[in-house]
């Protein structure tokens, strides 16, 4: 406020008594006059009702002012119109970028915020890039739970309806449903996914695969490639999740048969196969000039942490430099064409820092997925094409609060961005690193131990006041209770960071785009489901014959030739049918079925997954 301004706003000096004082900050404060001086009560009333409508008027003034200007200055470095004609639709060439931030809710922001302003020393009105672009919220619930896994929340965005958690892309009678990219390819856009984790997880399957459980992620592989009733329909993959894509005979195999999904990707479907950073590298000096289809499979399983990959960013790029690469390949690859290209970009991996209530790791995804979502901006910006950019969450993980008792006495009200600050490693690096000594010899000492843990928390968590109670925890963990959940939970506490769950939670989760009138149809609080119908919208796309075209097509796979996985003999002598696998819970080692319901990783499972990552990971479902 300037100081022009302070005489409307400041209180006028009364020229009366005290008593006149005091009568007017009643009147101003209840809205009441007082009734000590009826003579002059309808003058005095008029006057502050003056004086109220004075400030009400000044801080309206000043509101549109702001308002304006920063709709100005949007306006002036965005003057495009997202592709919206003035009728209300959308025209002409255009591209649709939708960014997925799996787990983030809106207290990640806050977590992020207050990081990055404590650790770069900036004020308190820096804002992430994300927080500039804020539009809406989005009810989560699917319609199994009212706490949403990744399955049924990318349903909701793929397809437009709400399903079971566990389902990729098939409705709760286990018909599949055509999803926006499939028919976006038909309409002759060109399509990407970019994620940080396995291209056969969740959020990435839905859009391009269809599977009763979101489990079958060997046959999720194949029909990612094309391998489906659809045949190829993603023309740029990158991401994790090799292990999936390679024969069980080849090292670094994590598929339960000896199909090799990278030789059909390249023999049938006629891919262009890269698995390392320098050919990565190599791709991305030829200016987005590349050979499309293009299927690149970064890591075994995720990509690592940011908080870890910043020290091995040789071997592994960042969610923003995949992004940028693959707007430059499906811009170069429609400049002739009039239609656009369809984009999906995660940030997957800040759900998994949730499940594992690890701060210090969320707070560097959070960050990986902002500069991503800046990088896309820039590049709607730079380019000659309308388009727009949506970001949302599918939900929340962990029940993630900025704050925490940890004792009976009074909360204090503070948490502490300096421990996440200090950590250089992520649970999940201090877990590996751990593992591998436990590994390394058998004949241990527990004080050998110790001094091992000791070592790796001061320099890895760069935690100092670490208790021996802390130290035997580790050393006694039990796969139920993980060495990771320790490690995460050494730097929860003493940030006063507070997590509710290791699964999901219901939280609205928020919505954000390139600018408001780019996605006028999500401002404000929605249901999941209206983000998918929005794609659709935009895209002008008709799900329905993408739909009937799955229902009526069968297609062989090694799934279905093998059918006695389900115990099907008929499907199995047909070597066909169920090519979205079998629709029933799948047992597990124990032949116990699976709860649709609960986080996979629930108590009964999680030596499994305790296991699972401490080596690869890769049967690790969020
Ligand atoms: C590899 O897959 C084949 C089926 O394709 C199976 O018969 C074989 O047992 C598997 N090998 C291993 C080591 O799992
Ligand atoms: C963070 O690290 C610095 C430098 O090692 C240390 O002085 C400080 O006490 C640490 N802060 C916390 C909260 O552990
Ligand atoms: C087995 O597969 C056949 C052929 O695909 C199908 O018609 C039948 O419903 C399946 N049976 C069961 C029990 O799933
Ligand atoms: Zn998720
Ligand atoms: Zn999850």
């Amino acid at each position: 406020m300037t100081r022009s301004e302070e005489p409307l706003l400041a209180r006028p000096a009364s020229p009366n008594s005290s008593t006149n004082e005091i009568e007017e900050e009643d009147a101003l404060l209840t809205g009441q006059p007082t009734n000590r001086s009826p003579t002059s009560k309808a003058r005095k009333w008029r006057e502050a009702g003056l004086f109220v409508w004075a400030v009400l008027a000044t801080a309206a003034v000043i509101v549109l002012a702001v308002v304006y200007q920063h709709e100005s200055s949007v306006a002036r470095s965005r003057p495009k119109t997202g592709g919206w004609g003035p009728d209300g639709k959308p025209s002409g060439k255009r591209n649709m970028i939708f960014m997925v931030s799996d787990g983030m809710g809106p207290t990640s922001l806050s977590l992020t915020r207050s990081w990055r302003q404590y650790t770069s020393g900036l004020p308190i009105d820096d804002l992430l890039v994300l927080d500039r672009h804020l539009i809406g919220s989005s009810r989560t619930r699917s319609s199994s739970s009212l706490v949403t896994d990744s399955a049924a929340g990318a349903t909701a965005f793929s397809c437009g309806f709400k399903s079971y958690n566990g389902a990729i892309s098939v409705l709760p009678d286990h018909t599949p449903c055509g999803t926006v990219l499939e028919a976006a390819k038909r309409a002759g856009y060109m399509t990407g996914l970019v994620v940080t984790t396995r291209l056969t997880d969740a959020t990435p399957a839905c859009f391009a695969a269809h599977a009763n459980r979101r489990e079958y992620e060997d046959l999720i592989a194949e029909q990612m490639v094309g391998h489906y009733p659809l045949g190829r329909v993603v023309d740029l993959l990158i991401g994790g999740g090799r292990c999936h894509f390679l024969p069980n005979t080849t090292e670094g195999s994590c598929r339960a048969d000896s199909t090799d999904v990278v030789a059909m990707a390249k023999d049938d479907f006629g891919y262009q196969y890269i698995d390392n950073r320098a050919d990565f590298d190599n791709l991305d000096n030829q200016n987005g000039h590349l050979d499309l289809p293009l299927l690149a499979l970064l890591a075994d399983t995720d990509i690592p942490y940011e908080i870890d990959r910043a020290q091995v960013s040789d071997v592994y790029p960042s969610e923003a430099e995949m992004a940028r690469l693959a707007l430059k390949a499906l811009s170069a690859a429609t400049k002739d064409s009039d239609k656009g290209f369809f984009l999906m970009i995660e940030g997957s991996r800040i759900d998994h820092a949730g499940h594992a209530n690890d701060p210090a790791a969320q707070v560097r995804e959070v960050m990986a997925h902002d500069e991503a979502f800046d990088a896309v901006l820039k590049f709607l910006d730079g380019d000659e094409t309308e388009g727009v950019l949506v970001s949302t969450s599918d939900h929340e993980t962990g029940g993630l609060a900025t704050a925490r008792q940890l004792h009976e006495s009074y909360p204090q009200y503070r948490w502490y961005p300096e421990v996440l600050a200090n950590a250089s490693h992520s649970y999940e690096f201090m877990a590996r690193e751990w593992r591998k000594y436990l590994d390394s010899s058998s004949s241990l000492s527990r004080g050998e131990k110790a001094i091992k843990l000791a070592d790796m928390i001061s320099s890895d968590l760069g935690i100092t006041d670490y208790s021996d109670d802390e130290i035997d925890a580790i050393i006694d963990a039990s796969p139920v209770w993980p060495p990771a959940y320790h490690f995460a939970d050494m730097i929860s506490r003493r940030a006063q960071v507070g997590w509710s769950t290791h699964g999901h939670s219901a939280a609205d989760v928020n919505i954000y785009a390139s600018h408001p009138t780019h996605a006028p149809g999500l401002v404000g609080n929605h249901e999941n489901i209206e983000v998918g119908q929005f794609i659709a919208e935009y895209l002008d796309l008709d799900l329905e014959p993408v739909t009937k075209e799955l229902r009526e097509k069968k297609v062989k796979t090694s799934y279905s030739a093998s059918a006695s996985h389900s115990g099907n003999q008929t499907a199995a002598s047909e070597g066909w049918g169920e090519w979205m696998g079998p629709p029933g819970l799948p047992a597990n080692d124990n032949a116990q079925l699976v709860s649709l319901d609960e986080y996979h990783g629930d108590f009964k499972h999680r030596k499994r997954e305790a296991e699972a990552a401490m080596d690869c990971g890769c049967g690790m479902k969020h």
